[in-house]
């Protein structure tokens, strides 16, 4: 199957890609934001606190008389006492040691940084790689310049926004693995109608049922509905047909008998012979075609009918006693070791059926035709009809059931009974396997399968 039709041959998949698209948006479009938004805060807050401090340091920040920096206090922050923390300050006046943080054991900060009395920031490299530097340039009491330069680690920064990206994404599975989960219990839950609905058919299809059964939703009720009516109509139409291929069939009769009477006056006369010959064997052709239509309307009037069932053995057991007292020099078996079984399908035309080949088994049989109910471990169910008699050859068995076919014509018969059996297990969705038995002829009727008792 291609990806195109898998696609389009699933209801469940397209709304679970629906889902999985909706999620992976949803769920990317709050990534991106919030990255994007707590980048922005928090890189406002660290500069807020570097102008702070870079002031603070200024304030605190004097020179004695031989000109040479000194604070009047440490910083606040204890952060720029421990060394290489990260966190560094620095005052440089020109021609004098440059007074450093207590955390700045090694390197210096670019005094460029400080040069005008304005705040300014950049990223350079510090004592322990790239930072975030301040600077501010002070004038002295004699005039001289005050570089006051502060700064943090650039990787202080981006090791806040890294703990939260990854916390984030943590919270982010678990929103969407939260999301795909109760999006699949809506799919399943809003599936489930339809669902039911197979299941209606499948009742409906097996003859448990005679209509789609169920409350649906709005959505569907009126599918439900239509298809119903359509049962209903295509029912009637299947009967109505059948009647009037009946009528037509019985209808032809009259005027056939009329045809063949004539044709049998017409034998009197020499002259006429041969035509009259032509004419009685065409009548009897057919005369067998309507014999067989007429049977064949009658049988199937309640073929197709949702909602049928036969039950086993009780259905067979009038049909073998007819057939004892019709062939009574022949003995009938049944033999069904299971419980009785429900099959979904018109009783009369199984009846028929069965009928039909324990006639010919009663006709052929040499002493015993034995019947054989069983279910398979597939599901299906089996009748079997075996006799002890002549059988037939492969190519026999091959034309046995085509109308008016009879290989024996010493024994009475129009050569209809398979033709129909053949017809009645096409209306019944049965399979017919004729075959050679042990003895005679074996014939195997195949049904997919029993239905629950009601
Ligand atoms: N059990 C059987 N054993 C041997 N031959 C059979 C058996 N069943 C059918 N046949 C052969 O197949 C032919 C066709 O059978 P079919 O039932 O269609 O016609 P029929 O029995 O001759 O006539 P009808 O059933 O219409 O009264 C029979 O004439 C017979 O030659
Ligand atoms: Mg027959």
């Amino acid at each position: 199957m291609s990806k195109a039709s898998t696609i389009s041959g699933s209801l469940r998949l397209r709304f679970l890609i629906a889902v999985l698209v909706w999620v992976a948006l949803g769920v990317g479009g709050i990534w991106f934001t919030s990255n994007r938004v707590f980048e922005r805060h928090i890189e406002d807050m660290y500069h807020e606190e570097l102008e702070v401090h870079v002031r603070e340091l200024a304030r605190l920040t004097e020179l004695d008389e031989e000109g040479r920096p000194f604070l009047t206090r440490p910083l606040s922050d204890p952060r720029y006492e421990v060394p290489l923390s990260g966190f560094y300050w620095q005052v440089t006046v020109p021609r004098q040691p440059a007074l450093l943080s207590q955390s700045m054991t090694r390197g210096t900060l670019d005094e460029q940084i400080a040069h005008s009395p304005d705040v300014a920031h950049t990223v350079e490299g510090g004592p322990t790689g790239p930072a975030i530097t301040y600077g501010l340039l002070e004038y002295g009491p004699n005039g001289e310049p005050i570089h006051i330069v502060i700064a943090t680690d650039e990787r202080e920064l981006l090791e806040d926004i890294a703990a939260f990206t990854n916390e984030l994404m943590v919270w982010l599975a678990a929103l969407a693995a939260l999301l795909l989960a109760t999006g699949i219990a809506v799919i399943s839950f809003g599936l489930q109608p339809l669902r039911r609905l197979g299941r209606a058919i499948t009742r409906l299809r097996s003859g448990e049922a005679e209509e789609l059964q169920g409350r649906y939703p709005s959505e569907i009720a009126p599918l439900v509905t239509d298809l119903n009516e359509y049962v209903r109509q295509n029912t009637a139409i299947v009967r109505r047909a059948r009647v009037q291929a009946g009528n037509l069939a019985h209808s032809l009769r009259t005027p056939l008998a009329i045809l063949t009477d004539e044709a049998e006056q017409l034998a009197q006369d020499k002259n006429c012979a041969g035509a009259s010959k032509v004419l009685l064997e065409q009548a009897e052709a057919m005369q067998q075609q309507i014999d067989y239509q007429l049977a064949r309307a009658r049988s199937a009037a309640g073929a197709s009918v949702p909602g049928s069932r036969a039950m086993l053995p009780e259905l067979a057991v009038p049909i073998l006693n007819a057939m004892r007292r019709l062939h009574p020099d022949k003995d009938f078996t049944l033999e069904q070791e299971e419980g009785p079984l429900v099959l979904g399908v018109d009783p009369v035309n199984l009846s028929e059926l069965i009928s039909i080949l324990l006639d010919n088994a009663g006709k052929w049989a040499r002493e015993n035709v034995r019947m054989a109910v069983r279910s398979h471990s597939d599901g299906a169910v089996t009748i079997l009809v075996e006799d002890d008699g002549p059988g037939m050859s492969t190519d026999q068995i091959a034309s046995a059931c085509d109308v008016g076919t009879r290989f024996d014509t010493e024994k009475s018969g129009s050569g209809l009974g398979l033709a129909m059996a053949r017809d009645i297990c096409e209306d019944l969705g049965a399979d017919l396997t004729l075959g050679m038995g042990k003895a005679g002829l074996r014939v195997e009727l195949r049904f997919d399968g029993a239905i629950p008792p009601r």
